[in-house]
């Protein structure tokens, strides 16, 4: 605690660097900008106590900032113990008119390299405020923050704890622990905490995953919007963020050519196109693994080998899971890769990759060959490398998507934002996404700022085609 503001990050004295990288990303984030002056007189989040859980970039700073513009108290901690960057952390709780020995800015409770307690810990204290009142918005990313308030207000309901023997996962343990902490010390803290909460705005598929099943129980505490689903985030975050991303985590982790290797891609949504495309464009030959055969023939049609992972591993340099799913690559499909080859995953979660599966295989070497990069030698001296311990790889090895791209996805969760905190008494407790108007809205400033020039509908079109001259351009059911 320094000047009344509360903190857990890794170096204060790299806020000035932090500083200058957030100056940078504001001229690449057209829509939050565009919001701060759209919005400059009205503060719509005047009285909102958002607490945020999204990885603690650059481009998070710049979200950060337009939601205090706005009018905001924001708490936040990051949503992946890689992926937090420290200059950034620094240099928003230091804000852009404090100094290191007096921050004015916002509490932040993220460093690069948490242990998983430590991550809990920070989930907890991002959304501990220190007047006991706790906050009334939440931001999502992946649904941690989301789930750690339902289990615990269930919790406090049930008035007990399931034991840790309940469950076989580390994670899990340690979630557990966290709880079973406040409902000693804090009896029903999470109960009250969900109480408060107008609503959360939901970024990435495994989160809104997460809130549809909630509602779908008829456990949903709060409304909620799902983010991920607006247009212009999950056909450009999803998809252009991780072509830029992807490669980016593999070079910086590996340095190793791409060129005329076989590169498998797990799933083809949305990632996994973007992957894909990533690799190709290296040049390497990519073969995709898809469950459903829609997402299987697209990449077909796109030119890429469909095949089971089985059948592939042998001749695979680069295997990069994208699925959202668990299981993906298992134990022993990672003991038969090819020597030195590349392992890693861009979904966000590390269960796509059986990690644990690998640390008991017998006989097993763990090599650390730098931070988020360690080679497995396997008992036959054959080894792979993997990369961030199967975290997502692009936050892990790298600093993730550019700039350009989260102004997209990070407009919607703004607006989503304002939406959910100024007129929540209007949504039940379900799962929303925001009406096509706005995300044409996110649309045109981008393509605005990229020097792209619109066609205009006459009357006599728009009539034609059944739409408003001004838009929305298309019907909901159309799939871009
Ligand atoms: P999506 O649902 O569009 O795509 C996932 C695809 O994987 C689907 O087509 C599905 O059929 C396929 N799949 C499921 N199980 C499979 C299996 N066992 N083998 C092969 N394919 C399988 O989801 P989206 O939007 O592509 O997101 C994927 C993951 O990436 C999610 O966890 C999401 O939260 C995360 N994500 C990560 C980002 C990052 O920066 N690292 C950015 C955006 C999303």
């Amino acid at each position: 605690n320094r000047n009344g503001i509360d903190f857990a990050v890794a170096d204060l004295t790299l806020a000035e660097f932090g500083r200058k990288e957030i100056r940078l990303a504001e001229h690449e984030m057209p829509g939050l900008m565009a919001l701060r002056r759209e919005y400059s007189e009205v503060y719509p989040l005047r009285g909102a106590r958002v607490s945020g859980s999204l990885h603690m970039t650059v481009q998070t700073a710049v979200l950060i900032e337009t939601l205090v513009s706005l009018g905001a108290e924001v708490r936040w901690a990051s949503c992946n113990i890689f992926s937090t960057q420290d200059h950034a952390a620094a240099a928003i709780v230091v804000g852009p008119h404090g100094t290191e020995e007096e921050p004015k800015g916002v509490p932040v409770f993220a460093w690069k390299g948490e242990s998983l307690p430590e991550y809990w810990w920070a989930t907890e204290q991002m959304l501990t405020w220190p007047d006991g009142e706790g906050p009334n918005m939440l931001l999502d990313d992946g649904g941690d923050a989301t789930l750690l308030i339902h289990k615990g207000t269930q919790y406090e309901a049930a008035g007990v704890v399931p034991s840790a023997e309940d469950d076989d996962s580390d994670e899990w343990k340690v979630i557990l622990e966290t709880l079973r902490a406040s409902l000693a010390n804090s009896p029903g803290k999470w109960t009250k905490i969900g109480e408060g909460i107008r609503g959360v705005t939901e970024e990435t598929t495994t989160g809104v995953l997460r809130l549809y099943q909630l509602a779908a129980a008829g456990e949903l505490l709060f409304p909620a919007i799902n983010v991920n689903d607006s247009v212009t985030k999950s056909k450009f975050d999803n998809k252009y963020g991780i072509r830029h991303s992807l490669i980016d985590g593999i070079n910086r982790g590996t340095d190793v050519l791409i060129g005329g290797k076989v590169a498998v891609v797990c799933g083809y949504g949305d990632v996994g196109k973007g992957a894909a495309e990533s690799l190709s464009g290296q040049g390497a030959r990519v073969i995709v693994t898809e469950i459903d055969p829609i997402c299987a023939l697209q990449a077909a049609m796109d030119g890429y080998q469909v095949a089971r992972l089985e059948s592939v591993l042998p001749i695979a340099d680069i295997v990069i899971t994208t699925t959202g799913n668990k299981d993906v690559v298992m134990a022993e499909h990672m003991a038969v890769m090819k020597h030195q080859s590349i392992l890693g995953n861009i979904g966000h979660f590390d269960n796509e990759l059986d990690m644990a599966g690998l640390a008991r295989y017998p006989g097993v070497r763990r090599i650390n060959i730098k931070p988020q990069v360690d080679e497995w030698v396997f008992p036959d001296g054959h080894s792979i490398i993997v990369l961030s311990e199967g975290r997502l790889l692009n936050l892990g090895n790298a600093t993730g998507h550019p700039s350009f791209v989260m102004s997209n996805s990070f407009s919607n969760q703004v607006i989503a934002q304002v939406e959910l905190f100024t007129k929540y008494e209007e949504y039940d407790k379900e799962v929303f996404t925001l009406p096509k108007h706005l995300d044409e809205k996110v649309a045109k400033i981008h393509l605005e700022a990229l020097g792209g020039e619109l066609t205009k509908l006459t009357k006599e079109q728009a009539e034609y085609i059944g739409v408003d001259v001004e838009g929305p351009f298309k019907a909901a059911a159309y799939r871009y």
